[in-house]
């Protein structure tokens, strides 16, 4: 890893959050600003990347979930989406070394059966070597989509109503829950959108119940350690109540 960042040294890590997501929006944009073709905005982006998976790890934050390719993405011009699997594929041959270094343990999210081969193994790979890694866990979504997510969940549970292993009335929302993806880590704590828009986009739409939302104007190349330290002093700043009072939540969180 880079050298620590002392900035980041400061910040007070008893308001962190423990479960961050990222929609890094806004790299054709970046890249058009700039008369590059879109393309050149995602390879930009990936130094963004690198910048919040460097700060995540160094402030102890436990996960940190990246939205790197949508189901709805494939519809995209044919030469962008073949130049993002290429961009998979190079990121994690280039990366993975220094994040297993780090302690970091990379999951992907979603359904990689549509990807070819090589782009599979690669991350078949990159997950089986850093699998015993103790810090950030860094979850890659990644033709992933989140009615895909609760749809994957409902045939999972139906499969056991149909060999007679539960009944319908038996279902809770913690059994759902421990089909969705990402179900074994901390809840998500806050959501980032950068490019501006306001919306949620199919992402992780189960796990989002009570994260906090953050959006920024910033496209995401841009999105830099400062930004990042900005959406983290913000989500220190809110009171989560979880449907309780302010009164209650003060109180909970002081027993
Ligand atoms: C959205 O911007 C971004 C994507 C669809 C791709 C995100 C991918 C990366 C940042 C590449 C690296 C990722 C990893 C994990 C190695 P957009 O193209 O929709 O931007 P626009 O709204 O300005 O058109």
């Amino acid at each position: 890893m880079a050298k620590p960042d002392s900035n980041l040294e400061k910040i007070d890590k008893s308001t962190l959050p423990r479960h961050v997501a990222i929609i890094m929006d806004g790299n054709g944009r970046w890249a058009v600003n700039r008369h590059l073709p879109r393309v050149a905005g995602h390879k930009n982006g990936v130094n963004s990347v690198r910048a919040v998976v460097e700060a995540s790890a160094q402030l102890g934050i436990e996960a940190l979930t990246l939205f790197a390719f949508s189901s709805e993405n494939w519809q995209r011009p044919k030469q962008e989406v073949e130049t993002l699997m290429e961009l998979f594929v190079t990121s994690i041959e280039k990366e993975v070394p220094q994040l297993h270094k780090n302690q970091i343990r990379l999951q992907f999210i979603g359904d990689r059966g549509a990807f070819k081969p090589k782009l599979q193994k690669k991350i078949n790979e990159a997950e089986m070597l850093t699998q015993e890694n103790k810090g950030l866990r860094l979850n890659i979504a990644a033709n992933y989509g989140g009615k895909w997510d609760v749809l994957q969940a409902v045939k999972s549970i139906a499969e056991r109503i149909e060999v007679g292993e539960l009944k319908a009335e038996q279902i809770t929302t913690d059994m759902i829950n421990d089909y969705i993806c990402l179900n074994e880590l901390p809840e998500l704590d806050l959501f980032i959108r950068t490019g501006g828009e306001q919306r949620v986009s199919n992402f992780l739409i189960w796990q989002l119940a009570y994260a906090e939302l953050y959006f920024t104007d910033l496209l995401w190349p841009d999105f830099d350690t400062q930004a990042y330290t900005n959406a983290l002093e913000s989500y220190a700043g809110r009171q989560r109540r979880f449907g309780l009072t302010g009164e209650q939540a003060v109180k909970q969180n002081n027993a």
